[in-house]
């Protein structure tokens, strides 16, 4: 299969599960992950009509970004406060803020480049040690701190659960999927993107509501 032809399939099925779950297919957007993939891999995607790509280090973000800026870039790594300032002038949506202090280093950054910065709060709805992540309990506490700060556009959650198979973690896109719906009410302000699901549940995740799903392998081929 060839990228074009992997891209097609994916979105064929992106399609299908939002008709299974009665939602616009386009409602939900495609994250193409090409971490360890060169640019002109991602080069291809984009010739096959793929805008949004998602990257895990802030080092390849760069280089790749710097190549391909008609690309539109998604940081979906864990971000450290120190490398904000690498990413502020340009990047389309951070998918991983999960602490008041990344969100106010964010902040400070997006003022001096001027402008204001798309994110997502990472929630951590398995409870799992070792992923990053807000804890569940204190997120309503993560979202209202993330919208007082002016150059952040708080758009909604992300969640990366455990590997498991598809239908083990669907509970936890479901979850994901309340706790939103209960944080917009209590912010009451709209912040409905719903960034889950990858190569091995992604039609799972669009049943449960994802707005933006994650994928990789299943387009660009094993890293
Ligand atoms: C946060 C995140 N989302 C999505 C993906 C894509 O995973 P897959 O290659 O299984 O589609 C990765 C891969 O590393 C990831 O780290």
């Amino acid at each position: 299969m060839t990228i074009a032809g992997n891209l097609a399939e994916i979105r064929a099925r992106i399609a299908r599960a939002a008709e299974r779950a009665g939602r616009d297919p386009g409602g939900v957007r495609l994250v193409a992950v090409s971490k360890t993939h060169p640019a002109a891999t991602v080069r291809e995607a984009l010739a096959a009509g793929q805008v949004d790509f998602g990257e895990n280090y802030v080092q390849e973000l760069r280089e790749k970004a710097a190549e391909l800026p008609e690309a539109r870039w998604h940081c979906i790594g864990r971000l450290q406060s120190n490398k904000v300032k690498y990413l502020a002038p340009w990047i389309a949506l951070i998918h991983t803020v999960d602490s008041v202090s990344l969100g106010e280093e964010i902040e400070k950054r997006a003022a001096t480049a001027g402008r204001v910065i798309p994110v997502l709060a990472q929630i951590n709805v398995a409870l799992q040690e070792e992923k990053n992540g807000c804890p569940p309990a204190e997120a309503a506490a993560l979202l209202r701190a993330l919208r007082a700060l002016p150059h952040l556009e708080l758009r909604g959650l992300m969640t990366m659960p455990p590997f498991w198979e598809a239908e083990r973690v669907r509970p936890f896109f479901a979850e994901l999927r309340r706790l939103r719906d209960r944080l917009q009410d209590d912010l009451g302000a709209p912040a409905p993107e719903l960034s889950m699901g990858m190569s091995a549940d992604f039609e799972a995740a669009v049943e449960e509501g994802a707005t933006l799903v994650r994928v990789g392998t299943a387009i660009f081929g094993a890293r």
